[in-house]
């Protein structure tokens, strides 16, 4: 019987991780501290302060205590020197694409040298070699939730205007060293995140958080993208650069106006990255409100540079969706850094978030009709909390539901809507630290991760039942989901 592609054959297969929730080896070789690196697990957290209210006193606290267990982000997975049994197993499921981000502290263990870390060129260079031994292209994120806590010591953080030369200079610098082994790049991770968690999104201390400082921060990122769009193009004009927005569907609580208003008012601050990063511009009202409310440092130039230089691709994560309403008193759900009212026809997850396969398939319509540009979903995943059997297997029935389903809106997306998707990743497709909490035990792999959220464990990885199932989906084209 003739196997249906439900899939492309050029799709992208893969998963994705990123360094500051990874690497581990926070102060080795060279490498100097980054935001990721002062962040408690919440579990283990005796103080009020967390990720949004670090202050500068909490910095220079946090960076004294050297006991690393209560900061996984220090620790990771210890990816920086087990990438080679990673990157093994990970071609063993067949993936294509590996996203991974580079630690810019890595490479300027300050952020304003002028000359990089050699260790840190050395270390990501054998990485993707490691990568094109198995034939695995990588998607590298060039800034995922890790600036150098210098730049926040020194310029608070995304609010200088210099922290934009700083970050092109070293996006230079990789794009000169690596254009012939990396073809796919991500400025930004989330830059509407700034609003969400400004200190590990863009910097900015407890201090900084006021409406104006937060969208200066993020306009700073937006020119800094455009310019770095600009030198990608012209160092390697076969590569492909992309934006990388938060895809969170937003539904209205009831028909209400007011609800739909709330909902609608939300769908367009989610997309707005791709308006500035695909259609080149701020939408007229949100410029104004930049110009003349905030009266933002906004210059005809950076105007100009965002009109010039657009992305190639348009890239988001997908976890789930959010209800909005203006009632008061209703149950909420959490959600990845946003919350809304909790959705009577949908499920969550042990964290909270609402699991909404349709969700997708309605959010890459929205995004493709505004921007028609390819779609790249680059994090799609559950986090749970797994077990291990006596005989030592993870038999994760249910994180195989959440991606078969989700699987299966895409097939619909590309087939019956003909939207061109370029790929699916899979968010932390070995276990790695949560981003939001810094736990370790929030797991959303394929690859099981032998470490708890008080930093003990073997790191043995064993590859879970979804490693099987994903494998599979991947050999049958997505055929057998
Ligand atoms: C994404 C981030 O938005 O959410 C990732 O890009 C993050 O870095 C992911 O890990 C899931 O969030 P969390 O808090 O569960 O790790």
């Amino acid at each position: 019987m003739k196997q249906i592609k439900t899939f492309p054959s050029n799709f992208l297969w893969g998963g994705a991780i990123s360094a500051n929730q990874a690497e581990g080896a926070w102060n080795q070789s060279g490498k100097g501290p980054s935001v990721a690196d002062v962040m408690m697990c919440k579990n283990n957290l005796d103080i009020a302060n967390y990720t949004d209210e670090t202050s500068i006193e909490d910095i220079q606290h946090h960076l004294k205590n050297t006991n690393d267990k209560l900061f996984p982000k220090r620790i990771g997975i210890d990816f920086y020197h087990r990438y080679q049994e990673d990157i093994r197993l990970l071609a063993e499921m067949n993936i294509n694409t590996f996203r991974l981000s580079i630690s810019w502290a890595r490479l300027f263990p300050r952020g304003d040298e002028e000359k990089p870390n050699q260790a840190g060129l050395d270390f990501y260079r054998d990485i993707f070699m490691e990568c094109q031994k198995y034939g695995i292209e990588p998607l590298v994120t060039l800034s995922h939730y890790e600036m150098p806590l210098y730049l926040v010591e020194a310029f608070g953080g995304w609010q200088d205007r210099k922290v934009m030369d700083y970050f092109v200079h070293y996006c230079q610098v990789v794009f000169e060293e690596f254009h012939e082994l990396v073809h796919y790049w991500i400025p930004f991770n989330e830059i509407d995140s700034v609003l969400r968690h400004p200190f590990v999104s863009a910097g900015l201390t407890a201090d900084a958080k006021d409406k104006r400082t937060m969208y200066q921060a993020m306009h700073y990122q937006y020119v800094a993208s455009a310019k770095v769009v600009e030198l990608c193009h012209r160092i390697d004009k076969t590569a492909q650069i992309g934006c990388m927005l938060t895809g969170i569907m937003a539904y209205p609580y009831t028909c209400r106006p007011e609800d739909n208003d709330k909902a609608q008012q939300m769908r367009h601050y989610m997309y707005l990255s791709g308006d500035v990063q695909i259609k080149g511009h701020y939408p007229k009202a949100v410029e104004a409100m930049l110009k003349e409310t905030l009266q933002l440092d906004f210059t005809e130039e950076d105007k100009q540079v965002l009109a010039t230089n657009h992305c190639d691709f348009l890239a988001f994560s997908y976890y789930m969706s959010i209800t909005q309403g203006i009632e008061k008193d209703q149950p909420t759900a959490a959600g990845n850094t946003i919350s809304g009212i909790k959705n009577p026809y949908l499920e969550s997850t042990d964290w909270g978030w609402q699991v909404d396969p349709l969700g997708l398939r309605m959010i890459c319509q929205d995004l493709y009709n505004r921007f028609e540009v390819p779609l790249f979903i680059v994090e799609n995943g559950l986090g749970a909390k797994d077990v291990v059997t006596s005989d030592g297997q993870i038999l994760d029935d249910y994180r195989i539901d959440y991606h078969r389903k989700h699987l299966k809106e895409l097939t619909h997306v590309i087939n019956q809507d003909h939207i061109a998707v370029m790929g699916y990743l899979t968010w932390g497709i070995i276990d790695i630290v949560s981003s939001s909490s810094a736990e370790m035990e929030k797991r959303y792999g394929f690859i099981y991760v032998d470490l708890d959220n008080q930093g003990t464990g073997t790191l043995k990885r064993i590859p879970k039942k979804s490693f099987y199932w994903y494998q599979e989906v991947i050999n049958s084209q997505g055929a057998n989901l």
